[in-house]
């Protein structure tokens, strides 16, 4: 992947426009949560600034209706923190598109919610070719929107007099290939969460390519249906067990397994109440929920995360919000953070489960991407990425 990045660039006095996805997690009144994206998109603004270049900064939250700015929208909350976090007082400057406000050397300003200009989400060029007019320098930085081919993300790459990738993209980049195209092995690939259906395609581009596909939550429910096993009142997709047991049967026709679990923790309700039961799998009752996996197979997890050489991290085996339910993430991200493989793990439940068994630091590489991170490993290619490499050579 061949693309200019902004550390190779003199950005004295030039007018830079960097693209950063600081769509955060806010609470009702408008709190930012959970801040990692705004700190993960500091080098870049802080190597701008240090280099003496006027710094616009944009970004979107949320899905806005284009057009509009409703108090949900705004980037205000968002302009604070990152004041707090550089130590400068950041201008939020709303219809920037046609520019005329001033930003000096030396000087951030963010541009408000680049999703409320009409034209953003489906690439318009006009809007694309008015805001390359406001920079010398374009930097994508946002990785988290790689994925989507939007007039901020795409289209100004095409017409700005330059464009290069920011240095959280750079490192996303780096760390992503290094997992992807020349994995330590064996590569083990952890997928959780609630549906096979979103993440059918990744499942399946994994099966190819990954040593052990580790399934957690819903997902693994549906692979144990497809497996012969009862799952009583469990979460899961009948629907694509088929699907699932094609996966089962390429991973085992290469010499590679699909781990199901042997134990499980069973629950009527989904609740912090709730009373849990470590039972065998073949004991699940009609009206239990699978809500976690239990010791027998959280161990054996362990053992296979204890021998990769490369792991893959996309979502958690159990409903670990709930400490009853939470002992088979917990024992696989405690694996994870004492196992000397290389690391990567994204998506927004992964960030919350490294954040609550405190392993941020054990890990190689934290993504900030969800769907861009997902799509990265399938292997497609990230529209944002290749507006960049559409510009290397100029
Ligand atoms: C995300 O949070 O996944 C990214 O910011 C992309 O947002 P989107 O899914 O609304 O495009
Ligand atoms: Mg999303």
């Amino acid at each position: 992947m061949q693309v200019k990045k902004l550390a190779d660039l003199a950005v004295a006095g030039k007018r830079v426009f960097i693209r950063a996805d600081l769509n955060v997690p806010q609470d009702e009144a408008g709190n930012i949560v959970e801040d990692t994206r705004i700190r993960a998109s500091l080098p870049s603004i802080r190597y701008c600034l240090d280099n003496g270049a006027a710094v616009m900064v944009t970004s979107h939250l949320g899905r806005p209706t284009e057009g509009e700015c409703r108090a949900e929208d705004t980037l205000a909350p968002i302009a604070v923190r990152l004041g707090e976090l550089l130590s400068k007082p950041v201008r939020l400057i709303r219809d920037w598109v046609d520019g005329g406000f001033e930003v000096k050397p030396g000087e951030v300003v963010l541009l408000e919610n680049c999703r409320c200009n009409k034209g953003e989400k489906k690439d318009n060029e006009e809007l694309a070719k008015k805001m390359a007019a406001l920079c010398d320098i374009y930097v994508n930085d946002a990785f988290g929107t790689a994925h989507r081919a939007e007039a901020t993300t795409h289209g100004i790459a095409r017409f700005a007099p330059v464009a290069c990738a920011g240095m959280l993209m750079g490192a996303e980049i780096d760390a992503l290939t290094k997992a992807t195209e020349t994995p330590a092995r064996p590569l083990v690939a952890i997928v959780g969460g609630a549906k096979v259906s979103s993440k059918l395609t990744i499942l399946k581009s994994l099966a190819d390519k990954v040593d052990q596909l580790i399934v957690g939550g819903g997902i693994a429910n549906t692979f144990l249906l497809a497996s012969g096993k009862r799952i009583g009142d469990s979460l899961a997709e009948p629907e694509l067990v088929k699907e699932a047991q094609t996966i089962m049967d390429m991973m085992k026709a290469r010499g590679a397994e699909v781990p199901l679990p042997v134990d499980v923790v069973v629950a009527d309700e989904v609740s912090a109440l709730a009373r849990a039961n470590r039972i065998p799998v073949d004991e699940v009752g009609p009206h239990d929920r699978i809500l976690d996996v239990g010791p027998k197979t959280s161990a054996q997890l362990a053992q296979i995360i204890a021998h990769a050489g490369t792991i893959v991290w996309n979502g958690p085996v159990g409903v670990f919000e709930h400490n009853q339910f939470a002992g088979g993430t917990k024992m696989m991200a405690s694996a994870i953070a004492h196992s000397d493989a290389f690391c990567i793990a994204g998506g927004g439940d992964t960030l919350a489960a490294i954040a609550k068994f405190h392993i941020a630091q054990d890990i190689g590489y934290i993504s900030t991407g969800g769907g861009a991170f997902l799509e990265f490993l399938e292997g497609k290619t990230l529209p944002a990425i290749a507006a960049l490499e559409g510009r290397f050579t100029d």
